[in-house]
């Protein structure tokens, strides 16, 4: 089987800074796979070059068994690779409605992006109460479920989530992480960046643990949180 996201010896670099040295992993159907790592890893940067925002310098991505080199961003959203970023970036002066439709802006099916809205509703109902307001009125948490709802918009294969539980409290965190594993019993294949690495850890098949720019280790999460050296760098434990 083919895996529905391969990444092979990716770099990127800004100027001469290389934040990404050449790293390899994929993404099954169906998966949650995590990133994790500490400040500056590099995660962030390799989410924006798969969503093509960032240009590699070298390394290939293949996506749905497609090559993604030098296809442009709102190309790849089309091809069904959705991103919510680090930091939300949710249009606060827009509705929260108004926001979940930007998520579908390729799609001309009106019907059914009024079904994904409910959808998205479904599976917030703070949103579906509080849609005729602007989306700045919304609480952190709300706002980070109102990111992930218009990334689901585009109806993705794949949605790259990048940090979801920062800043969060623990009670809406737990609530942010909750989703993800329905979203995943829904059929929905998750790349997720954390910091928080015991809850993306707990949730995870696979897990890739990067440090300044690499993979230092990889495996099934289940097994890492377990991992001595992992519970010592990233656990907090002594
Ligand atoms: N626009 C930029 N210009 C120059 N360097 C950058 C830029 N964005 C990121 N970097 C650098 O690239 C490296 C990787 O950053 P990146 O944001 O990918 O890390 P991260 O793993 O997402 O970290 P965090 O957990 O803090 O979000 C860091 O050293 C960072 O300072
Ligand atoms: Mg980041």
């Amino acid at each position: 089987m083919t895996a529905l996201l391969e990444v092979e010896d990716l770099r990127v670099a800004y100027g001469k800074i290389e934040a990404v040295k050449g790293i390899s992993f994929s993404v099954e159907a169906g998966q949650v796979v995590t990133l994790i790592g500490t400040n500056g890893a590099g995660k962030t940067t390799t989410l924006r070059t798969l969503s093509g925002l960032l240009k590699p310098s070298s390394g290939r991505i293949t996506f749905d068994g497609k090559p993604l080199g030098g296809v442009p961003a709102h190309k790849i959203v089309s091809l069904g690779l959705a991103h919510s970023p680090e930091g939300r970036h949710i249009f606060p002066r827009l509705t929260i409605t108004e926001n979940l439709q930007l998520g579908a802006f390729l799609r001309t099916d009106k019907a059914g992006i009024e079904k994904d809205i409910q959808r998205a509703y479904d599976l917030f109902p703070i949103l579906g109460e509080r849609r005729k307001q602007a989306a700045g009125t919304l609480s952190g948490g709300e706002q980070q479920m109102l990111a992930m709802g218009r990334a689901l918009m585009s109806q993705p294969q794949l949605l790259m989530l990048d940090e979801p539980s920062m800043g969060l409290s623990p009670i809406m965190m737990q609530k942010i992480m909750e989703t993800i594993v329905e979203l995943k019993a829904q059929g929905t294949t998750i790349l997720l960046v954390e910091q928080n690495a015991q809850a993306a850890l707990s949730l995870a098949d696979q897990a890739h643990v990067m440090e300044v720019g690499t993979i230092k280790l990889s495996g099934p999460g289940s097994e890492l949180l377990h991992d001595e050296s992992v519970r010592k760098t990233y656990l907090g434990e002594d």
